[in-house]
């Protein structure tokens, strides 16, 4: 009997080796593995300074050969709809993923001397404000006829294979995080290629289906479609005077708890050649020849602010810059 029960406890060490204790081993993470996947990272909220201490990230190789860094289960949830979207001839892969705050600043630098300090507001974010340090914001590149299609002007020529992407994002935990006609709200352009994991394809459903920022789903503004007035021009076409909105609207964002209600094309008589004259004197280096000014009304809480105005001037290439608002 003794022998007998030396045995059975002989064996219940052998199996548990093999079994409950070597999966806790193996595994152990996984169970403890928590990160907020709600994070709000935008021009308002940096990164939390405790959000590298849990984090969990694998490193792949992309089709140019740069290495990318992902948190683990987006890096997971995206396989997924790859191997989806393969299936429909869709074929694309990672151009960025995570990065660190020095990477981050490299991009800012590198776009400020190729495009100016305004545009590089509009599509990159400030170091420590970058939603890219979760882990959990991938940019997509597209991959048409085996030639990797990457700059942002080439991408954005093919809507048709964006739309068949991002239709496919909820049911893998994606949004879409910067929309266009929220730039008010994200504070960036439009960008197909820009999607946030948010580890639950319900929450994703709800935040696609009803065409929400991550902002507007939190709670953390409200979502409003301001009425845009684009007058009636002789001197700007309506894609500049949209341009112009969107660079308005990025720089809204950032005004805390303030709600944009309306912004409107001041008109044509405002863009003198006194007053590119004096958007020079602002800026020497902007080398502008054109000048637009544009009213908005907002609120914050219960005030009311009527007819702020908004400068703005562009150059040669029709790069805009925010000259002053008042
Ligand atoms: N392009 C996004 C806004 C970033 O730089 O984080
Ligand atoms: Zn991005």
């Amino acid at each position: 009997m003794k022998r007998k029960l030396i045995t059975l406890m002989i064996v219940l060490l052998i199996l548990s080796v093999f079994t409950g204790c070597s999966k806790k081993e193996s595994a152990p993470a996984e169970d403890d593995y928590k990160i907020d996947y709600l994070v709000l990272v935008n021009k308002l909220n940096p990164l939390p300074s405790d959000w590298e201490d849990n984090l969990k990230t694998v490193h792949f190789t992309n089709t140019i050969g740069d290495d990318v860094e992902v948190e683990q289960r987006a890096y997971d949830a995206y396989l997924k709809m790859k191997e989806e979207l393969n299936k429909e001839g869709v074929f694309v892969d990672l151009d960025s993923a995570r990065r660190s705050v020095a990477a981050q600043q490299a991009i800012v630098d590198e776009f400020t001397v190729k495009y100016g300090a305004d545009y590089t507001a509009k599509v990159v974010a400030k170091p420590g404000y970058s939603e890219h340090h979760t882990g959990l914001a991938l940019d997509l590149y597209l991959i048409i006829d085996g030639v990797d299609v990457v700059e942002n002007e080439d991408m954005v020529q093919y809507p048709e294979i964006w739309a068949k992407i991002h239709e496919k994002l909820d049911d893998y935990g994606f949004i879409l995080r910067y929309l266009p006609e929220k730039e008010h709200i994200t504070g960036y352009a439009y960008e197909p290629w820009h999607i946030r994991y948010v580890n639950d394809s319900k929450i994703a459903k709800e935040i696609q289906d009803k065409g929400l920022t991550l902002e507007g789903y939190l709670g953390a503004v409200k979502e409003t479609a301001p009425v845009i007035d684009y007058g009636d021009s002789k001197l700007f076409t309506r894609e500049q005077l949209e341009e112009v909105m969107i660079r308005i609207k990025c720089s809204f964002a950032a005004w805390e708890g303030c709600e944009l209600e309306s912004l409107r094309y001041a008109g044509d008589e405002y863009s003198t050649q006194e007053q590119v004259d004096w958007a020079n004197s602002q800026n020497p280096d902007g080398n502008y020849i054109g000048v637009v000014s544009g009213f908005s009304d907002y609120h914050k809480a219960d005030k009311k602010f009527k007819d702020y105005q908004w400068w703005l001037a562009c150059n040669q290439e029709g790069d805009w810059d925010i000259v002053t608002s008042e």
